[in-house]
């Protein structure tokens, strides 16, 4: 097995549980660690102390030409997803981008592109799809037990969990969406993953930061600055695809309730629920609902080390994305979508950007 050497941007949170990952795979997995770069070199410099990694960084750009590697992990805020992404498929490297892929379409679709014209693997890092129950409801799923899906619901809530504890997280020139692309996007990506990436057509939306704004933190709650919330906190979205399905989106960081309900898909042959995971059928002349036991799921970390270690994989092997941009750009799509949609108050057509 040959090694894959690896340099991240962005020396932020969530780099550090990247980099505990890759420490933890490493050997297993071939990898060389080899630079890190951040605009704030404190950040970077902490980080590669921490983690061993020999060569930090300001000026990404310089890193890209400067080092020996072949694949880069972009760890930066959304609105910084686009350009490290573009810029490192176009010095030839490989790119593992954080999620949501991008906080606009157009960002989404040019990293796509760039991917595309580059023939660079893209991956976006949305470490749902390696949990046990999403890889379980997939295998269910793909035996076509289901039948043709129609109808789904899939649902991110807390009841007060505004993440301010950066502000990156709740500021639009940093995060470009709120709790859409935070946790919206996972549910978001799994129903569509499960429903097999049928194209979206026409979404209605509303998306709104109404209470964030408008209500101090309580006890109990996450802390976050009213003043500075400028993306929303709110948003739901009823999607058409092309094939006749529906599914209603909704992703909630704060609310007045205790329960928004749950993701579900509905079938011809059967219906499935998520958490536990079950399945509804009509058989043998009954109702019948089988839970689906023995199903443990992993910690978070581990999730972040199955996502490093098929990366790296597949850099390696020359395989393709194991989370393609063509499939996470639909997701870039319906948020779109409903962020337009709630601005112009009524349903928006969508289309697939074909790059
Ligand atoms: N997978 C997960 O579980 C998970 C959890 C939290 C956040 N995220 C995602 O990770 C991303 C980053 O989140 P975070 O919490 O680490 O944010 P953060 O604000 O803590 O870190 C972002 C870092 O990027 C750096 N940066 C910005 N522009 C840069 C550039 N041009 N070049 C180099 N460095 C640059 C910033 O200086 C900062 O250190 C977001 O897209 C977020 O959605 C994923």
């Amino acid at each position: 097995m040959r090694t894959v050497k690896l340099a991240m941007i962005g020396a932020g949170g969530i780099a550090q549980s990247h980099c505990r990952a890759i420490n933890d795979i490493k050997e297993k997995s071939e990898i060389d660690f080899v630079a890190i770069a951040d605009i704030d070199r404190t950040r970077a410099e902490t980080t590669a102390k921490k983690w061993g990694i020999p060569h930090v960084y300001e000026d990404y750009h310089e890193m890209l030409a400067k080092e020996d590697i072949e694949s880069v992990v972009v760890t930066t805020f959304n609105q910084a997803h686009r350009k490290p992404t573009v810029d490192a498929l176009k010095a030839g490297k490989h790119v593992l981008v954080e999620k949501p892929m991008a906080a606009t379409l157009e960002d989404a679709a040019a990293m796509t592109k760039a991917s595309h014209d580059t023939d660079k693997l893209l991956m976006v890092a949305l470490k749902s799809r390696y949990s046990e129950t999403w890889q379980a409801a997939k295998g269910i799923m793909s035996t076509g037990a289901l039948g043709s899906i129609y109808y789904a619901e899939t649902v991110a809530s807390r009841r007060a969990g505004i993440p301010g504890f950066t502000d990156s997280f709740i500021k639009k020139e940093t995060a470009g969406i709120g709790t859409v692309a935070d946790i919206g996007v996972y549910c978001l990506d799994e129903a569509l993953w499960l429903m097999g990436h049928p194209k979206p057509v026409l979404v209605s939306g509303i998306a709104n930061n109404l209470l964030g704004k408008s209500h101090t933190p309580v006890r109990g709650s996450w802390k976050w600055d009213p003043q500075k919330l400028s993306v929303e906190d709110f948003g739901v979205a009823w999607v058409r695809f092309d094939n006749g399905a529906a599914m209603v989106f909704k992703s909630v960081w704060i609310m007045h309730m205790d329960d928004i309900g749950h993701t579900f898909f509905l079938g011809t042959k059967a219906g499935l629920k998520m958490n536990p995971l079950t399945v509804f059928r009509h058989e043998w002349g009954l109702l019948t609902d089988t839970v689906v036991k023995g199903i443990q799921e992993v910690e978070d970390i581990e999730l972040f080390r199955r996502e490093e270690a098929a990366f790296a994989d597949a850099v390696r092997d020359g395989r393709p994305s194991p989370i393609p941009a063509d499939q996470m750009v639909m997701t870039n799509v319906i948020i779109q979508g409903l962020i337009d949609s709630s601005a112009a108050g009524h349903e928006v057509p969508v289309k697939v950007p074909e790059v």
